[in-house]
């Protein structure tokens, strides 16, 4: 059964009541809904969308959805990322009568072995009729709001040297050293508060969050919490993070971006692993570190290999706060027990009793956003899924963007710290060569309108070389013929592309080197000179076509021929 641990310095200032599920319960204002719910014994919040099987806390950090309620007449809020409020009131969705006692759960009895709702009932018209409407009936997550939003929230643009997104170790470390550098610099958090898994590492634990963030606001950095970047646009003043904080949505531009996402906590494969009481490992440390919670009184960590040393760490905290635990390697987890909250794990050796599994696996990169912004991942299962891919220096796939810490594939809060202060020195010194056009256009070749954004997009398709890059941009093909633009195009390439400006050479030069009337060279027996007969620059160094053999003549050919 969780319990508050007495004493913890996390609880702090005044009890509040809130009411979840029409019970009063006691909270305090710097805790989430979820964690008061745990911490009172509230078990079951809502209900799975098909089968109605319980659904509550697994992640404790917005990124699954088993805590969404209604909170004070809004629909499909995450109960641990919802602060406490007194009197707020907290209703489970998606059941009925309650998320405990749901009637509709008799589908998860009646489809035992599963159902395929596409030809659920097709059999007969008039029940395929009925089954319709009531499958409309039930469909949906929650129902809409009691109100409708009274004030739109505003729009704040903001322009940056350096947007950090994420706020755990890596990006705090990393938006540190750019800031000490001299760079204005942003940091865009989803939690209640940042800090990232060092608020669940008890390794690290919530004075490290704390220490970390304090370095940061010291530096000069401004750190957005409870915000979340929600996407970005490429097309929009030369590319735009929207983020969405609590009273309005930030346009952020910035000249680098730096992803510290980290990574998401996993569920493992077993049977039963949806039930009440399996949680993330990092979550109970979580709820151990920041909040104060011991999730429960005899637990069972179920690992993999690759996350043995965090699993012994929670372990040993576990065990120092007074729990019983147990570890269990997951290919001896045969399935959980227990009505609405788990109450033992079956293992080859037999039943373990337990009021909590905490499940370790390997965090999956939080890999969308670099994703969306053109940066390339690459699927690594060691890595604990689509890991973004940067070289030494921190640089990912896309110009000017960087990745650093678990996002770039698992490492751990330690070390994830100490990338990221790397990364942003990085940064600091190299990510400004060129500036990306934060608002407007920057343009290199001004007779073909190409861009410094066009450049960017040119070398995120894969097309680095001069010749590429004049082919696909165009630059240098107008009056100017590269006179203004080779040289500008040619430093920018060798900074997006982190090569030495050595390293690029010019397009080849063709005449006329100037734009000269044709009329010039009408009377000129050696104007054929000008037909411009040399080796396509692009084919350089490939081994010359072989002229046409005979069957290789379309005149030849007795297929081609006959069809005329
Ligand atoms: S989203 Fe709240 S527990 Fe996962």
């Amino acid at each position: 059964m969780a319990r508050r641990l007495p004493g913890h310095d996390a609880v702090r200032g005044e009890a509040i009541e809130v009411r979840i599920a029409d019970v009063s319960v006691r909270a305090f204002p710097d805790e989430s809904i979820a964690a008061a719910a745990i911490a009172s014994g509230t078990r079951v919040l809502a209900r799975s969308l098909k089968y109605h099987r319980p659904r509550t806390f697994f992640c404790f950090e917005g990124h699954c959805s088993g805590c969404l309620v209604r909170l004070s007449g809004v629909p499909n809020l995450r109960a641990c990322q919802a602060m406490c409020t007194a009197g707020a009131e907290v209703e489970g969705q998606n059941a009925f009568p309650s998320a405990e006692v749901d009637l509709l759960g008799a589908v998860d009895f009646l489809f035992s072995r599963g159902m395929d709702h596409h030809t659920l009932m097709t059999g007969s018209s008039v029940l395929n009729r009925l089954a319709n409407k009531v499958v409309r009936q039930l469909s949906g997550l929650g129902k809409l709001p009691d109100r409708p939003p009274r004030e739109l929230p505003d729009i704040a643009p903001r322009t940056v040297d350096v947007c950090v997104i994420g706020g755990g170790p890596a990006g705090l470390a990393a938006a540190t050293a750019t800031a000490r550098a001299g760079r204005s610099t942003i940091v865009i958090d989803d939690q209640l508060r940042p800090g990232g898994s060092l608020r669940a590492d008890p390794r690290t634990g919530r004075r490290a969050a704390e220490t970390s963030v304090a370095a940061a606001t010291a530096a000069g950095v401004e750190v957005l919490a409870r915000s979340t970047a929600i996407g970005y646009f490429p097309e929009d003043d030369g590319g735009v993070l929207a983020v969405s904080a609590p009273d309005r949505l930030y346009r952020i531009h910035a000249a680098s971006w730096i992803w510290a996402t980290g990574g998401y906590p996993v569920n493992l494969p077993f049977p039963d692993n949806d039930r009440p009481g399996v949680l993330a490992a990092r979550a109970v440390g979580r709820l151990l570190v920041d909040h104060g919670i011991l999730g429960g009184d005899r637990v069972c960590i179920v690992e993999v290999p690759e996350v043995a040393e965090d699993a012994a760490a929670l372990a040993d905290a576990l065990y120092q706060a007074g729990a019983e635990v147990v570890r269990i390697a997951l290919g001896n987890a045969n399935g959980t027990r227990g009505r609405s909250w788990v109450s033992a794990l079956d293992t080859p050796n037999g039943k373990v009793e337990c009021d909590l599994v905490a499940v370790a696996g390997i965090p999956a990169p939080a890999s969308e956003g670099p994703r969306q912004q053109g940066c390339k991942v690459v699927l690594d299962p060691a890595a604990g899924g689509f890991r973004v891919v940067v070289d030494e220096h921190g640089r990912t796939s896309a110009p000017g963007v960087w990745a650093c810490g678990d996002v770039t594939g698992y490492v751990g809060p330690a070390a994830a710290a100490e990338q990221g202060a790397r990364v942003g020195m990085n940064v600091a010194t190299r990510g400004f060569g060129y500036r990306r056009s934060v608002a407007g256009k920057i343009v290199l070749c001004r007779c073909e309108d190409v861009t410094l954004a066009d450049l960017e997009h040119c070398v995120s398709r894969g097309y680095c070389d001069i010749e590429e890059v004049k082919r696909y941009t165009g630059f240098g093909t107008g009056p100017c013929q590269g006179k203004e633009c080779l040289a500008a195009v040619a430093s920018q390439l060798a900074s997006l592309t982190d090569q030495p400006p050595a390293a690029i050479p010019p397009f080849t030069s063709r005449p006329p080197l100037a734009p000269t009337p044709l009329k010039m060279l009408a009377k000129d027996p050696a104007a054929h000179r000008f037909a411009d007969d040399r080796e396509p620059a692009l084919d350089r160094g490939k081994p010359a076509p072989r002229p046409p053999g005979p069957r290789e003549s379309l005149r030849d050919d007795p297929e081609r021929g006959r069809g005329g």
